[in-house]
């Protein structure tokens, strides 16, 4: 339901008049005049709404909405620990669960993300975001079998998208089930909502071209990404290590400076242009692209062996 501006103004009104005629006291009214203040986008006279009726009695949907203001506002961490401590308060709520673990998502710290989403899977074993979650956590700590059977879990369940299909597809390749590969990106190809989650899908038939030794369709697959979404920062680096393999050595750095201004946070475009750097011999740059590799990704052991001996290098000069 979508309220229009004035509505909320009279709602506020009505709940303002209200929580005065309860002389306060009623917890209730506090938290729906903290739903007007968040519509108007007025985070901080909602946060304190909501604290207010928290400290009256605890609910679920305040824990919740305070929590949205704090996300609003852009501080995932007090989010973060409001949901934790709604969780001493209401064990085992998947809301909360689920919130904690969409935090985590977000700050890119999977491990955590799954372990909470795994407890949402003790109370709700048919929660699709924790399922598709812990799918790819699988997936990406090098056990595609174990993320297949969540994924084949999501289909029984009559998830049909793709998305799905396309992590499915994904999935079979590395778990070597062949057979299922190319028809799962079909699918996913077919099903696709957008020129974005088309992309998706060439980018992976990419990898699968690439795992299979065929350069050329390889090409072709990161091209149509790329026609597909013309900002898929991965796209732009495979595609550099691929003109890289063919001696295309300036036509890779350019990709690689484009994958690298999309997405400043991946490590590998500013690796493999400090690798193709050093390799001909322009050690300057390549000692620039390895520290930013370094900054994006501090434990990676190439990055730091490069640096490592451009270090020695310089020092003989
Ligand atoms: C993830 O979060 C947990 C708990 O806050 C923390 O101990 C851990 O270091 C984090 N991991 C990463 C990779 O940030």
């Amino acid at each position: 339901m979508i309220l229009s501006y004035k509505v909320i103004l009279h709602a506020l009104d009505l709940a303002a008049l209200s929580t005065e005629h309860s002389q306060y006291k009623d917890w209730w009214w506090k938290v729906q005049i903290g739903k007007c203040y968040y519509r108007l986008g007025m985070y901080r006279e909602a946060e304190k709404q909501f604290k207010s009726a928290l400290k009256q009695q605890e609910m679920v949907d305040t824990f919740l909405y305070l929590a949205k203001v704090y996300i609003s506002l852009d501080q995932p961490v007090t989010a973060l620990n409001l949901f934790k401590q709604g969780l001493d308060k209401f064990p085992g709520e998947v809301t909360l669960l689920c919130g904690i673990a969409r935090i985590y998502e977000e700050m890119n710290n999977m491990s955590s993300a799954a372990e909470y989403y795994k407890e949402v899977l003790k109370q709700d074993n048919t929660h699709v975001e924790a399922i598709a979650c812990i799918g790819s956590n699988h997936f990406y700590s090098d056990q595609p079998e174990i993320a297949l059977r969540f994924y084949r879990r999501l289909l029984q369940m009559g998830i049909y998208n793709g998305q799905l299909f396309n992590n499915l597809g994904l999935c079979c390749f590395y778990a070597q089930q062949y057979d299922m590969t190319l028809t799962s990106f079909e699918r996913a190809l077919s099903l696709a909502e957008n020129e974005e989650e088309a992309a998706d899908v060439w980018y992976n038939l990419g990898h699968v071209a690439v795992g299979i030794g065929d350069t050329n369709l390889a090409h072709q697959c990161f091209r149509l990404a790329l026609v597909n979404n013309n900002n898929h920062a991965e796209a732009y680096n495979n595609l550099a290590v691929l003109e890289m393999r063919k001696g295309h050595v300036e036509q890779a750095r350019a990709l690689l400076q484009t994958a690298s201004s999309l997405a400043p946070h991946m490590y590998e475009p500013h690796f493999n242009f400090a690798t193709i750097s050093d390799k001909i011999g322009d050690l300057q740059r390549s000692y620039v692209a390895a520290q930013k590799s370094e900054a994006a990704f501090p434990d990676h052991v190439d990055t730091q062996h490069l640096i490592k001996q451009l270090r020695q290098h310089f020092a003989m000069l």
